[in-house]
């Protein structure tokens, strides 16, 4: 296998600009600089050929330039761009029902559009407490939620998102995500892991230092995404839901990274059985038009006219976008998503047993995270190798992106084919050989 001239001569050039005008809190990797892409593939300004497993952090969903949203955009951008959320528009309305008529909800739904993941999250907050009329909240260890202040109050996946941000929002408690390749919580033997998290959530914290019926809502990813792609045990959200309902505690499922069939259904709650209360979506929604949802049962929509709005929201380019977007995923994307990530999944476990530095290979659909470990005994991050992995990938030709401690996510855009993902998967075999042969 041949490596690729990268970073070419235009790409150095670029970035050498970039260094000197952009915010250099960007967290970048490798460097990348894209031209243009078609569906799973992308182009660098120096021509050279990848195949993109990231999807600009999970949102191409319907792969990159998808015709029927770069139509969609195009015939909305002639007719007009912006009018603000003081008036209505088709679109607006129109993807509203969409988004309510997929919602997971028995009863009716109901849409606040905004234009990103955090501002999403910052909505569920202001509307949790508005609508129970109290203050407090909980959150998961290895969360990520966004970064605005309210979000990175319950982001809790690296400390550098809040070091010098203090002071954040009150009343957040944290508690373990039930991670069951590294629980670290004691368990009784045969006890699911997920369940095991309530049953601290009720001794150690409503017990002792968060009375319950002060406790708007529980802010929770169903799959872990930047904290490392983690999958929680099958107890955990009926158990969840059980202890919500039992306090008036509204279950706000940020959906921001897993959901809009991207685990095959369209939001990653629904595998574990759980009606949530809220949802926050962004990213995969509108194939990379920045927009985000709010989708909630209609009943706890009920904050006031003029409680909370935005400029943008339901900006009707970025509408258009979603609903070519929504009606791509429900006409065969998802479906792939499940397929060929259920067959990417497996290959992955196979690949595995050829490989010492992986540890555990988990996730739904397209929604994969590899670990990396010193050894499998263990189970020791080796976020060195992870981040050979990752910047050899680039080097023949793969997009991929890490997450947790030492994970490399694999989460491709949902029209990605099984013939791209074996291209994939043999790059990502020899460079992994490569990085454990140092
Ligand atoms: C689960 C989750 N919530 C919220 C966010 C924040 O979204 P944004 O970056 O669009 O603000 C992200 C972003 O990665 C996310 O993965």
């Amino acid at each position: 296998m041949k490596a690729l001239k990268v970073p070419g001569p235009n790409a150095k050039a670029f970035i050498e600009r970039d260094l000197k005008v952009v915010s250099p809190s960007y967290p970048r990797g490798y460097p990348f600089v894209m031209d243009h892409g078609k569906g799973t593939e992308v182009w660098d300004v120096d021509g050279n050929r990848f195949l993109d497993f990231a999807a600009g952090i999970a949102v191409a969903s319907t792969g990159h330039s998808h015709p029927d949203v770069v139509k969609a955009i195009q015939e909305q951008a002639e007719k007009f761009i912006h009018i603000s959320s003081d008036f209505y528009h088709e679109k607006w309305i129109e993807l509203s029902e969409k988004l309510a008529e997929i919602s997971p909800f028995q009863e009716d739904a109901c849409v606040f559009l905004t234009n990103s993941g955090t501002e999403s999250v910052e909505g569920a907050i202001k509307l949790a407490r508005y609508h129970t009329n109290r203050s407090n909240f909980i959150g998961f260890l290895g969360g990520f939620h966004g970064r605005t202040i309210g979000a990175v109050t319950f982001t809790a996946s690296k400390p550098n998102y809040k070091r010098r941000f203090f002071p954040l929002m009150n009343g957040v408690t944290h508690v373990p995500f039930p991670d069951p390749y590294r629980p670290i919580l004691n368990l009784e033997p045969g006890q699911d892991y997920g369940q095991r998290v309530i049953e601290y959530i009720k001794e150690q914290v409503f017990e002792k230092i968060l009375p319950p019926d002060e406790v708007a809502g529980i802010l929770v990813e169903p799959i872990q995404g930047e904290g490392g792609y983690i999958v929680p045990p099958a107890g955990f959200f009926p158990a969840l839901r059980e202890l919500c309902d039992k306090h008036g505690i509204l279950l706000i499922a940020d959906e921001v990274q897993a959901g809009m069939g991207r685990t095959g259904k369209w939001w990653s709650i629904e595998n574990f059985g759980v009606e949530p209360d809220i949802i926050t979506s962004a990213k995969g929604i509108a194939s990379g038009m920045p927009l985000g949802a709010l989708i909630t049962k209609k009943s706890v929509m009920s904050w006031p006219k003029g409680s909370h709005g935005n400029t943008y929201g339901g900006n009707p380019i970025a509408c258009a976008a979603s609903l070519a977007t929504i009606n791509a995923i429900q006409n065969g994307y998802m479906e792939n998503a499940l397929i060929t990530g259920t067959y990417t999944l497996e290959k992955l476990k196979e690949m595995q047993i050829r490989h010492p530095s992986i540890g555990e290979v988990r996730g739904i659909g397209f929604m994969i995270g590899i670990e990396f470990v010193k050894d499998q005994q263990s189970k020791k991050s080796d976020a060195d190798i992870r981040d050979r992995v990752v910047d050899l990938a680039y080097e023949y030709g793969l997009l991929t992106l890490g997450c947790g401690k030492s994970v490399i996510r694999v989460s491709p855009p949902l029209c990605t084919t099984k013939e791209q993902v074996d291209e994939g998967l043999e790059i990502l075999d020899y460079v992994i050989s490569l990085a454990e042969n140092g």
